[in-house]
Formats: C-alpha cells, sequence, structure tokens
C-alpha cells in the first residue's frame, strides 16, 4: 500500500514463501495493484517485471521505480499477453510468478467507477478506462440471453434467465447510469435466491464486473500461456476471491500435471503441485484484513526434463 493507492496485500508472506525469491531472480507481478507483492520481491532482491490494465496502478507504479530503479520494470498491459511484455523488458523467461487476481480496494473504493453498489457513481467498471465498453453501454446493448449467461457461468446465479429480464429493464428503461440506483433496483428482483448474509446486488456485481473485462477469457489464456515463460523450477502462485476463478485455475493447474511433458521452444518441462489443496489466509490476517477471507492460494511449479 503507498500514499494515495489504498490496498492491503492478501497473503503476502505465503507468497513469498512459496515464491523462494532469490537475489537476482527475475519475476512477474502480473497485477501489480498497489504493488504490495512486488515491493516485498523487490525488497528481497528479486528483479520484478509487473504488469496492470489501470492507470492508476501504474501511476502508483512510480514510487517504486524511483525506489528500485531498473531492477523494476512496470508496463500498462493485459496479463494474457505476459509473454510480450518479459520480451519486451528483455526477458525470456522467469523464475516466478504472482498473480493476485479482482480488483483492488482502491478501485472498488476510491476509483470513481461503479465497481462498489454501496457508491453512487456510474456504472462503468472497467479496470482499463481508456477501451471496451462500460457496463452501462454493455448491459444497454445485451440481450436477455446473453445476460443471463453471464449471470450463470460468472456468478452461479439461478433463474438466471427471470432475473436477467428483471435487470434488462433497468437498461431498456434508461433508468440512472448509476451504481447504488441499480443495486436498489436489484435488491427488489424476487427472483434472486435471499441469503441472509450476502446482499443481493453482490453477485450481480460481480458477474457483471467479469464480463466488462472479459475476465475468464484473460485468466484461462494467461494460466495457459504459462508455458511459454517459464523454465526450470519456476513457482506460480495465484490468488483467487471467488469459485469460477478458482475453478479455473484448479483445473489448469492439474491439467499441467496430468500432462507428462510441457513443451514449449524446444524447452521440456513438467510440472507439480506446491500446494495439494489451497491455502487460506491466517485467521490473523482474516480478522485484520476482513476482504482477505475469500481468498484461496494455489501453486505451481515447472520442472525441467532432460
Ligand atoms: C487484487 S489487485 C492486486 C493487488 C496487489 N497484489 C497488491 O498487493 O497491491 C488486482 C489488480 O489486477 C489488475 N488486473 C485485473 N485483470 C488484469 C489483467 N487481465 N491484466 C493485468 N492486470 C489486471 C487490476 O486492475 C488490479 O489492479
Amino acid at each position: 500500500m503507498s500514499q494515495g493507492y489504498h490496498h492491503i496485500t492478501v497473503m503476502a508472506d505465503e507468497a513469498l514463501e512459496i515464491l523462494n525469491v532469490v537475489s537476482g531472480g527475475v519475476y512477474l507481478d502480473a497485477t501489480f495493484g498497489g504493488g504490495g507483492h512486488s515491493e516485498r520481491i523487490l525488497e528481497k532482491g528479486g528483479r520484478v517485471i509487473a504488469l496492470d490494465l489501470d492507470d492508476e496502478a501504474i501511476e502508483n507504479a512510480r514510487r517504486l521505480k524511483e525506489r528500485f530503479g531498473d531492477r523494476f520494470s512496470i508496463f500498462k498491459g493485459n496479463f494474457k499477453e505476459a509473454f510480450k511484455f518479459c520480451r519486451m523488458a528483455g526477458v525470456e523467461r522467469v523464475d516466478g510468478v504472482i498473480a493476485d487476481l479482482g480488483l483492488s480496494s482502491n478501485q472498488l473504493e476510491q476509483s470513481g467507477r461503479g465497481f462498489s453498489f454501496m457508491r453512487s457513481e456510474p456504472l462503468d467498471m472497467r479496470f482499463d478506462r481508456t477501451a471496451g465498453r462500460t457496463a452501462y453501454e454493455l448491459l444497454s446493448e445485451l440481450s436477455v440471453e446473453d445476460i443471463a449467461y453471464t449471470l450463470k457461468t460468472f456468478a452461479d446465479i439461478e433463474r438466471d434467465t427471470k432475473v436477467a429480464g428483471y435487470l434488462k429493464e433497468y437498461f431498456s428503461k434508461g433508468m440512472p447510469n448509476d451504481a447504488l440506483s441499480f443495486a436498489e433496483y436489484i435488491r427488489g428482483c424476487r427472483f434472486i435466491k435471499r441469503n441472509r448474509r450476502i446482499d443481493p446486488a453482490t453477485r450481480v456485481f460481480m458477474a457483471i464486473r467479469m464480463l466488462v473485462n472479459n475476465e475468464v477469457d484473460n485468466l484461462t489464456t494467461f494460466l495457459a500461456r504459462l508455458p511459454m515463460i517459464v523454465k526450470n523450477d519456476t513457482r506460480v502462485v495465484v490468488i483467487a476471491f471467488h469459485s469460477v476463478e478458482d475453478r479455473i485455475v484448479k483445473n489448469i493447474f492439474r491439467k499441467f500435471v496430468r500432462q507428462d511433458l510441457v513443451e514449449t521452444e524446444g524447452i521440456k518441462l513438467r510440472a507439480e503441485l506446491l500446494i495439494k489443496k489451497v491455502i487460506r489466509p491466517s485467521e490473523r490476517e482474516r480478522r485484520s484484513n476482513p476482504r482477505s477471507r475469500s481468498a484461496k492460494m494455489r501453486a505451481i511449479r515447472f520442472l525441467r526434463i532432460g
């Protein structure tokens, strides 16, 4: 966390321990955010190539550039193209990768982009404000079927067609481009199953954010392309915050492990899980940073064969 940019890094000790950072090693921080993981790696003497889609995160990275100079490179870009940014930094393969998925507290609380259903802000929800369509634009254009698909696949929302039909009316009637007003409207939907602990707007907002930012496609492509940037003993740590994301990580990691051989540009590798199931934040961390509660960490290691 830095002055101005607000985010408390999740599971930093666990990530650092698994990455086993060595001085002079090169590490990819695929989701820079407030830079907490990058900073810890740099403090241990590693070199970091960091990525983020959000201009505010990129701006926030200046402090690490000033402090660590050439050992730190930051690019505005999508982690699904990580190999391209590594090459731009003059690196073919890295010693470790950290991806801390989802959104930062800064984006949720201070970005003014409608990520939070508790704030009166335009329904934008883009990580990269300079590209793509806002949530309001997208939902105004999408059919009920497409919205239903989004709710079902990204947030496991039941009675998806009924809920989608209800949501679509908000946009076809030209109701306010305002997160607070939309959340209130969602609460009036009788088709959403009630859960005493969770506001009905939570999962709808999450599904829309995932749609706006192509999160499933980005994550799937990023993980599938890992062999392009790994070498012997590269460790990859991923922190997911909901079941859809975590399932993708679990399945792709398992696929790598089941394959006897991951071959890329003549380099033969195999993979092994570094965490058999998942690691959750400690009780202490969950108490001091309630946002960490849903975090699930998985890790894999690639090993060269022959
Ligand atoms: C949870 S935050 C990372 C926090 C960071 N690890 C820290 O300790 O401060 C996730 C970040 O990933 C970024 N992000 C999300 N999807 C991305 C993508 N496809 N490519 C690059 N960055 C992405 C978001 O903009 C956000 O800043």
